[in-house]
């Protein structure tokens, strides 16, 4: 198993996760689209590039189309043919329908130029025929097909925030239900994935019922015994030499088992050891490492990219307040309902239906996994993403219930 901590991973990279291909497989099979959902670097796209290449072993077709960067439904529909456009059965049928853009041949373009020809072939008068057509060859195919849109909620977030957003959101996603309702049980298996929210999304617009044909799948955390185990197969197969209590220490140090920061600390555990000149990891180097690694520089890298996401999921009123939200439950380790209030009482002045807005930003770091309600309050669920988070905003971060304007508010 190689060490990994870009892009996903699967075959012999690929750990665990036994059960939850059982269920996705079993779902799949039994010819149920599914939402699968899960905070960002959980393995969502490992998992399903694993199932994936695990039904196609089986005789399945399999189409993975990712939407991240697309902006309007002609460029999602242009990622699904990019997909297709190895199986020939397929994509000769696409090609013979936009003949006057796609020309007669498509085995010289590479799959990104058959993209490229796709797109401009489609516009807003078109690209639900074509996009329709491409999905009925997939169901004419005689082996089952599994379709996977990865991150589907970014490119409807994006959607949503150009001209008539909502309606063009709207206009995809009825779309997409209804050509694979029309299909019926011949249809391609989809599978739509991402780790901002989609339920709350089409919730807050008022369509939770566009989704509805989506079975909800969680993927969540490993377990301490998976991360150990995980964590020890890497030491085996990259020849380290570590103390006893070394993973254990890791996992404490995480506080969760995401999977892409168990390989990361791995990883920067390997640097340090090779920059040491060290043939042994000790519990004391996890320390440092966590501190100086993971904590440090570099590791706020990483925590840039969280932030990002949370940014392109968020309006900008609701990102202000979901980052007063963390710095409050990182530094003061809760974001409790007397801070709620406080909250509240600040941004009264500045948007409409705080309370409101206040609620959404919760239910969307609650599902997006940064935050777990508790008994008196919400906290992070990850220590490494707090720690993040505490570095982040210690130095200008004043408690929520501190803030002045927040009291003399209160006073009125
Ligand atoms: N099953 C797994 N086995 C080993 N490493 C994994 C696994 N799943 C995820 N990872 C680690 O997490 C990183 C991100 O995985 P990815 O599938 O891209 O997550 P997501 O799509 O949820 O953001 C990978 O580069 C790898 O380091
Ligand atoms: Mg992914």
């Amino acid at each position: 198993m190689r060490s990994s901590t870009g892009r996903w991973v699967s075959g012999g990279d690929f750990f665990n996760r036994k059960r939850e291909l059982q269920i996705l497989e079993t779902r799949v099979r039994d010819r149920n689209h599914i939402l699968l959902t899960g905070q960002r670097r959980m393995g969502k796209t490992s998992v399903l590039q694993e199932l994936g290449r695990r039904l196609e072993g089986d005789g399945w077709i399999f189409l993975f189309a990712d939407v991240e960067g697309a902006t309007c439904a002609e460029d999602a529909i242009a990622d699904i043919a990019q997909a297709v456009h190895p199986v020939r059965s397929i994509s000769s049928r696409l090609a013979t329908g936009m003949k006057r853009w796609i020309g007669d041949n498509i085995e010289e373009l590479s799959a990104s130029e058959f993209r490229v020809k796709v797109r401009a072939g489609l516009d807003a008068g078109s690209w639900r025929r074509h996009g329709e057509q491409l999905l009925r060859d997939c169901a004419a195919q005689d082996q089952p097909v599994l379709l996977v849109i990865d991150e589907l909620p970014i490119f409807l977030k994006r959607m949503l925030r150009g001209d008539d957003g909502a309606q063009r959101v709207d206009e995809f996603l009825s779309w997409l239900r209804g050509v694979l309702q029309a299909l019926g049980n011949g249809s391609p298996v989809l599978i739509v994935s991402g780790s901002i929210g989609l339920g709350p999304l089409v919730k807050r617009l008022g369509i939770p019922d566009r989704i509805n044909h989506l079975d909800p799948f969680r993927l969540g955390p490993w377990d301490r015994d998976t991360s150990i185990e995980c964590f020890n197969r890497l030491v085996e197969s990259h020849g380290l030499r570590v103390e006893d209590g070394v993973a254990n220490a890791v996992y404490d140090a995480l506080g969760v088992g995401i999977p892409h920061h168990v390989q990361s600390f791995f990883a920067r555990l390997r640097d340090f050891a090779m920059m040491q000149s060290r043939d042994r990891v000790t519990v004391e180097d996890v320390r440092e490492v966590y501190r100086n690694a993971l904590l440090g520089p570099s590791g706020q890298n990483d925590l840039v990219h969280y932030e990002t996401r949370l940014k392109e999921g968020l309006e900008d009123e609701s990102y202000s307040i979901a980052m007063e939200i963390l710095a409050e439950a990182a530094i003061q380790e809760v974001f409790t309902s007397n801070a709620r209030r406080s909250l509240e009482r600040l941004y009264s002045a500045l948007v409409d239906d705080v309370p409101g807005r206040i609620a959404d930003v919760l239910e969307i770091l609650v599902h997006d996994g940064y935050l777990e309600a508790g008994n008196d309050g919400h906290h992070f669920q990850s220590r490494l993403l707090r720690d993040w988070c505490a570095a982040r905003f210690r130095d200008h971060h004043t408690p929520l219930e501190n803030r002045p304007f927040a009291r003399t508010i209160g006073f009125r």
